[in-house]
């Protein structure tokens, strides 16, 4: 059998990274896509990758843009193969309480954490069911589950993945596509790292485990859905949060 291609959005990100790494672990076929400003950071990123023995592809998306994916989603057909595995990770935030939040903000938001995974997953929906296999794993969040102060946009958009993800597993059910969602809670990225220190402490201090999580305790859950074995696994939620949410 041919290897299996699995494409990572925000690829080449803090959570992407591990993810990408543990699915060529995983002999798969690996993309990450990258978002096209960010051009020279992903050929810097593949030659890191390359140095340390992971030979991942690197593709530009606009995961907001349809077109964008559909283009992306050619090329890699093209490339590697028809897509098996998509792990939709790309995702933003543009935080503020909802008196400031800007419409720009929640648009944003919701375009590329939400809209940006039917973008993809429509894409590559119908050949994974045609071909009798497929993963698609939604990146959603803690914050989706329980709300958070200043994340209206986010958290609406990372809730949305949830119904998203149960609708979509309904679809894939008999057709041996598994559709599920992982809810990270906060990470040591970027993304929480721009938290102003002093908000991101009193997180910290409320998470019962004491600490951030590492990006690679998250990529293990994108291992094990993705894995042959994982198929009577879907529409689950796979909450890795310290313990700062327990539903
Ligand atoms: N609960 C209740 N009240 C709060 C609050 C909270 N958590 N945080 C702030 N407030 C209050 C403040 O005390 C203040 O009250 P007063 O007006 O009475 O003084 C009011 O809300 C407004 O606060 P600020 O003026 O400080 O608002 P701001 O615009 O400067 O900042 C914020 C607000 C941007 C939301 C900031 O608090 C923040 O960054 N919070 C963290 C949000 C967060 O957790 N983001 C997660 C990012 S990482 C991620 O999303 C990854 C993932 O999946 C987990």
């Amino acid at each position: 059998m041919s290897k299996r291609v699995a494409v990572v959005t925000g690829g080449i990100g803090g959570l992407g990274t591990p993810m990408c790494r543990t699915l060529h672990d995983q002999g798969r076929s690996v993309a990450a896509a990258y978002y096209p400003a960010e051009e020279d950071k992903a050929i810097e990123w593949r030659k890191q990758q390359l140095s340390d023995g992971y030979d991942i592809a690197i593709y530009p998306v606009d995961i907001g843009d349809y077109d964008s994916c559909a283009a992306l989603v050619e090329k890699i057909e093209n490339d590697l193969g028809a897509i098996d595995i998509l792990v939709n990770n790309a995702g933003i935030t543009r935080d503020a309480p909802l008196k400031k939040m800007e419409k720009s903000n929640w648009d944003a938001v919701i375009q590329t954490n939400l809209t940006g995974a039917f973008n993809m997953a429509k894409q590559v929906f119908d050949k994974m069911a045609q071909n009798g296999w497929g993963r698609v794993i939604n990146i959603a969040s803690v914050n989706g589950q329980k709300g958070q102060f200043g994340q209206t946009n986010y958290s609406a958009a990372k809730a949305g993945l949830h119904g998203f993800t149960k609708a979509l597993a309904q679809e894939g059910a008999r057709k041996g596509v598994t559709v599920n969602t992982i809810s990270p809670g906060y990470v040591g990225t970027e993304m929480v790292m721009a938290i102003p220190e002093k908000v991101r402490d009193q997180i910290v201090a409320g998470i019962p485990i004491g600490r951030l999580a590492k990006p690679e305790e998250i990529a293990r859950a994108v291992g094990f859905l993705a894995d042959d074995e994982a198929g009577y696994i879907t529409g689950a939620d796979f909450s890795i949060n310290g313990g700062i949410y327990m539903h």
